[in-house]
């Protein structure tokens, strides 16, 4: 889960994806929270152990998976977010540590099959090591010619800075059908998954739930549905 924009509903996909791949996927899926404001972890209510920093993850696999948390639902685990991870940029610039969070994912592989990233806005030297450690980043954008364009810049970026890298996944986020000019925007990239404006994904925060406050029929909940698949199918698409 990438964006160079913050507010453009990374976090609220990432829990979304990670219960959906748990539960309707019934995968081993671990959600890991690297932004230190934590919003994945408190809207699955799930905090680190006390005592434990999660900053502690880049010193090796053993301190990570003491990190790794159960959470209310089944085959859901996550690797909480706390401040301490504010310091990850500096930690990550002081020592050679370029390969440290794709030696974690490695480590991961053992216990789950899925292991689904919320990152902090912009291009960080955390996001960077992140990107060069997963197989698929999901981007979501709101659909507005500029961070249309701001989409295309960076995949361009990643393009260049990453040659073989993660596949890209873009997805319209914060769809409002009321707007000419979202509209106008899907329609110039007609492929993407669209994610609505809903007061019911809006309630997600509010509710501390990774599901939408609707029935599963609803549009803005099967509009999710739908992004998992895609994702998956992604996954399952043998690299090109
Ligand atoms: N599809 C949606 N419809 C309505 N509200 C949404 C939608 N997606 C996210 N929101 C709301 O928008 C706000 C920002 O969403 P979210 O925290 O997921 O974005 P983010 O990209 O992770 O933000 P940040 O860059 O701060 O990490 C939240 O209040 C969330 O509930
Ligand atoms: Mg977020």
């Amino acid at each position: 889960m990438f964006a160079a924009k913050g507010g453009v509903g990374k976090t609220t996909i990432a829990v979304s994806l990670a219960h959906s791949s748990a539960t309707m996927g019934g995968r081993r899926t671990l959600l890991w929270d690297l932004d230190p404001q934590g919003a994945a972890s408190w809207l699955l209510r799930t905090g680190p152990r006390a005592g434990l920093k999660a900053r502690a993850a880049l010193a090796g696999e053993d301190a990570l998976l003491d990190l790794v948390r159960p959470t209310a639902f089944p085959n859901l685990a996550l690797l909480p977010a706390d401040r301490s991870l504010r310091r990850m940029e500096a930690d990550l610039a002081r020592t050679d540590r370029a390969k440290q969070i794709r030696r974690l994912m490695k480590a991961f592989a053992r216990d789950f099959d899925r292991v689904v990233i919320d990152t902090p806005p912009g291009l960080s030297e955390v996001a960077d090591r992140v990107l060069r450690a997963v197989d698929l980043v999901v981007v979501p954008a709101i659909p507005t010619p500029l961070s249309a364009r701001a989409d295309t810049q960076l995949a361009d970026e990643l393009r260049r800075s990453h040659a073989g890298g993660p596949a890209l996944l873009p997805v319209w986020s914060m769809a409002d059908r009321r707007k000419a000019l979202h509209r106008s925007t899907i329609a110039g990239a007609p492929a993407r998954p669209v994610i609505p404006y809903a007061a019911a994904i809006e309630a997600m925060a509010a509710r501390r739930s990774p599901t939408p406050a609707a029935p599963p029929t609803a549009p803005a909940a099967r509009a999710l549905a739908a992004l998992f698949t895609e994702v998956e199918r992604a996954l399952l698409r043998p690299a090109a």
